[in-house]
């Protein structure tokens, strides 16, 4: 690892030869040589608009997209020569065409800076994350709609406090959480038309006299258009923060999801089983069905948010335009993106292969006097008794059933009585849970005819 060689770029400068350990710190070879495709995307763009701007010749553009073109290939066959003395994949790519094409490789760099380089590179590097973050998030909808479209009338309770609320149905708890993922795609969407900006062509930090086309490496590039302040172009990170953000929040939930998981696959719990691809057993205690990645997937939250905070960190303060600092930008984001693809595709896996246990989300949704708020809205209703004094009646009810160590339903209606003498038999229609979740028909509600309205939506949209 110890190259004490001159730098090739600097030649005499350096003549004493790089200290290894310099080498070391500098270097990022091993790390960005992810952005190779991007680094050849950029550069052939470059040498197309250099070629047709008359800044460098037909022959050497060709020379160079050939050359270029082989560079990509021998990366991909695995016989690429990266050399961390060359310090970065700009430098390596550069070094490496000069081999292959000769002369014309040390025209590419006319009118261009690694500083604008690095910030098209690494914006096409994060906007394809977006476009796979979207891809992810959709299939993770999917597969929610799918476990909502089949339990949209099953009950279950729905918890505040995680402490027995109301009866919910298992539909429209699903469906909570394509709501958040789609937020989550939103926040995707829209970063990824912001950062669609191109900075080629800002080169250092002041622009170039050249007369380069900046739209046209912009349009060969797929971006919207090129970036209007060379110091911005080659200064932020704002881009790579907001992918972050994003992913960050999308953690978060499937971070909850992932609790939800873990304690609902509980031998407590019992209500959903987790197929054996997405558990293991115990070395030692036969019984054992660990949701290992239901855990893993809560705690990938630490590391993207970590690196969120990290790169915020690294940018704050930093005096315009490039300083190296923000090399330090890619490891962080490497891994934040790469941890999020694999929370996804874990998560679809999941959910799709679980299977709700219909009996016990019944039995828990029935207990717990879950219908308590139901029987005060009939008391509202069908004796026009203020809600606070239902309220109150249906509390001296619960504790009545509760020291007789019976439900609410369990309840005769002579004990009833002996509470608020108005009550009659019709009460005992909403004191069951399905009746109760079928009574909640407000828009957004729990009823299953709700849910089956947003699933059909949600399946419009994502078609
Ligand atoms: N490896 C560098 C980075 O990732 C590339 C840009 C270097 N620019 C410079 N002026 N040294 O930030």
């Amino acid at each position: 690892m110890t190259d004490n060689s001159a730098n090739s770029m600097w030649g005499g400068r350096f003549a004493g030869g790089v200290d290894a350990i310099m080498e070391a710190i500098n270097a990022s070879i091993g790390f960005d040589r992810r952005l190779y495709a991007q680094d050849v995307a950029g550069s052939r763009a470059h040498a197309a608009m250099l070629a047709t701007t008359g800044i460098i010749t037909e022959g050497d553009a060709r020379a160079i997209d050939q050359g270029l073109a082989q560079v990509k290939d021998e990366i991909e066959a695995g016989n690429f020569p990266f050399r961390t003395a060359l310090e970065d994949i700009h430098m390596n790519i550069e070094a490496r065409l000069k081999e292959i094409i000769g002369e014309p490789a040390g025209r590419l760099h006319t009118a261009r800076s690694r500083n604008d380089q690095v910030a098209v590179d690494f914006r096409l590097w994060v906007r394809a994350q977006c476009d796979a973050a979207i891809t992810g998030i959709e299939a993770l909808m999917r597969a929610f709609l799918g476990q909502a479209e089949a339990g949209a009338d099953w009950v279950m309770p729905g918890f505040t406090h995680l402490q027995t609320a109301q009866p919910v149905t298992w539909g429209h708890h699903m469906l909570a959480y394509v709501e958040m993922l789609a937020r989550d795609r939103g926040r995707f969407i829209d970063a990824r038309a912001r950062m669609n900006e191109c900075p080629l062509g800002a080169a250092a930090l002041a622009g170039t006299s050249f007369p380069i086309d900046r739209h046209m490496t912009a349009a060969a590039l797929g971006f919207d258009r090129p970036t209007a302040n060379s110091l911005d172009s080659v200064s932020d990170r704002d881009f790579a923060l907001e992918f972050l953000g994003a992913a960050s929040i999308c953690a978060m939930h499937l971070s909850r999801f992932a609790e939800e998981l873990v304690i609902w696959s509980s031998a407590q719990f019992r209500f959903v089983r987790l197929s054996d691809a997405f558990t293991t057993g115990s070395s030692i205690m036969p019984q054992k069905k660990n949701p290992d990645a239901a855990e893993l997937l809560r705690a990938k939250l630490g590391r993207i948010l970590g690196a969120n905070v990290a790169l915020f960190t690294v940018m704050k303060g930093l005096a315009l335009t490039y300083s190296k600092d923000m090399q330090e930008d890619k490891e962080l984001t490497f891994d934040a993106a790469d941890n999020l693809m694999l929370g996804l595709a874990a998560m679809e896996g999941m959910v799709r292969d679980m299977t709700a246990n219909r009996e016990a989300l019944a039995l828990a949704a029935a207990s717990g006097f879950s219908t308590a708020t139901d029987l005060a809205d009939w008391l509202v209703r069908a004796l026009n008794l203020p809600f606070r004094d239902a309220h109150h009646i249906t509390g001296s009810l619960v504790k009545m059933a509760e020291d007789a160590g019976i439900d609410l339903p369990d309840l005769t209606l002579e004990q009833m009585q002996s509470v608020h003498e108005g009550i009659t038999d019709a009460v005992f229609e909403v004191l069951g849970v399905d009746n109760s979740v079928r009574s909640r028909i407000s828009y957004g509600g729990t009823a299953p005819d709700q849910v089956r309205t947003q699933v059909a939506r949600w399946q419009e949209v994502l078609q």
